[in-house]
């Protein structure tokens, strides 16, 4: 058998998937074969800067060398027991992680979506065993256009119809309130005894990198203390370190009773989430009432405890405030410059560039369509909206090279 492996172009690969995946996503048309810090090089050998990190999930960079290492010393060790019997991997992540993030306990899995179901499961229990609401009454506060993920119950509380439309009948025992708005949480807590938490995103990422206001989340976590609801931060998009600091919540002082994690846990290597709790609410879950065969798999905790590494070490929060800022000064003279976009907003390496034109129109895919061809890939999230979320190695000479080549494209653009 030949090792030089057939040479392909870019459609024949898009063509498969057309032809034998579901057609559920709808990417940027580009086949992507290789990564490597903040760039990825297409089928034909051309390089990009990479604006997505995977919705945030490569924060260390593609392919960073001491993840790579990590992750393939341990495949040749072990990959996975179950959590049948303990290994010598779990342990030392379970202290790493609780330690950087100040809980007591952690409950790993794997992607975001089922940390998010397993909060809300520890939730709902906290809430009948330890505050006292009656069986099956228990609520949980969500926002409007929250994004969790893509269960059957999360879809349940979404108001996407994109999301949620024809996958009914939904789980109930949500209530849905205004994002960034403290008020609306204040009158739902008027009455808090069936209410068992509060979900939320520190910022709403997959809406549009919608950033509340500052106090809201502080407002909001006191409120809840005071009512005995737990606050909930999902920080799968906005943890490890992409808004300038290892948390969003950070931001604002806020220590969550429940915190979620996901994505760039593992810098991208492989998928690891995990739910940190302290004591009084881990403790509702008992042996063999919540798990997943992957979650906490001797892999995962190697790649996991890498990535965490990394972002310490090579002071990625840091990095990423100090680029953000960058980042948004340089967009703010492009938009002195051209009618084509109205705002940039964001914290840190998470942000987002508002187009001028109506949410239907194409104006944000075609602008993307033109940034790849410019050599850097971003994508448009709901309508009018390009999300900006480079890996948080990137270095300010590079920043300043995607300011360049976003400013040439809007001009071109704007023509
Ligand atoms: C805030 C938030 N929560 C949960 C998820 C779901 O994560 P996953 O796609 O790994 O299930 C996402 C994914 O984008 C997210 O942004």
């Amino acid at each position: 058998m030949s090792s030089i492996q057939e040479k392909h172009s870019a459609q024949y690969y898009i063509d498969l998937e057309n032809s034998y995946g579901a057609h559920n996503y709808h990417p940027l048309p580009v086949v992507l074969e290789r990564g490597e810090g903040v760039y990825v090089w297409d089928v034909e050998g051309k390089k990009y800067y990479d604006f997505l990190s995977a919705y945030s999930a490569v924060n260390q960079g593609h392919s960073h060398p001491k993840i790579v290492s990590a992750m393939t010393t341990q495949a040749q060790a072990l990959s996975l027991t179950s959590r049948a019997f303990y290994n010598n991997k779990l342990g030392e992540f379970e202290k790493k992680i609780t330690r950087i993030f100040g809980f007591d306990k952690v409950l790993p899995m794997n992607s975001g979506a089922e940390a998010v179901e397993t909060a809300i499961k520890i939730a709902r229990k906290w809430g009948y065993e330890v505050k006292g609401i009656r069986n099956h009454e228990a609520k949980i506060i969500i926002c409007e256009n929250n994004f969790h993920g893509r269960t059957t119950t999360i879809v349940s509380f979404s108001n996407d119809p994109d999301a949620r439309d024809h996958y009914g009948p939904f789980t109930p025992g949500f209530i849905r309130i205004a994002y960034n708005d403290v008020q609306a949480l204040k009158e739902i807590l008027e009455n808090p005894e069936d209410i068992a938490a509060f979900l939320v995103e520190p910022i709403q990422g997959e809406a549009g990198v919608f950033v509340p206001d500052e106090g809201y989340l502080h407002e909001a976590a006191e409120l809840c203390r005071s009512k005995n609801v737990l606050f909930i931060a999902d920080e799968v998009q906005t943890g490890i370190a992409r808004t300038g600091k290892m948390l969003a919540c950070d931001h604002e002082q806020v220590k969550p009773d429940i915190l979620i994690l996901g994505k760039a846990l593992s810098g991208g290597m492989y998928p690891v989430s995990a739910v940190l709790a302290n004591d009084p609410v881990m403790h509702v879950i008992k042996p063999g009432q919540h798990g997943s065969t992957f979650g906490g798999n001797p892999l995962a905790c190697a790649v996991s405890t890498a990535a965490l590494d990394v972002i310490i070490d090579e002071k990625l929060a840091e990095n990423a405030e100090k680029m953000g800022k960058r980042f948004r000064a340089g967009i703010e003279k492009t938009i002195g410059k051209t009618n084509l976009i109205s705002k940039v907003r964001g914290k840190g390496l998470l942000n987002a560039i508002l187009i001028n034109d109506t949410p239907e129109s194409s104006t944000a895919w075609d602008l993307c369509l033109k940034l790849r061809d410019n050599g850097l890939l971003a994508k448009p999230t709901h309508g009018n909206i390009i999300r900006m979320a480079p890996p948080l190695v990137i270095t300010e000479k590079q920043i300043d090279e995607c300011l360049a080549i976003i400013e040439k494209t809007i001009l071109e653009f704007s023509k």
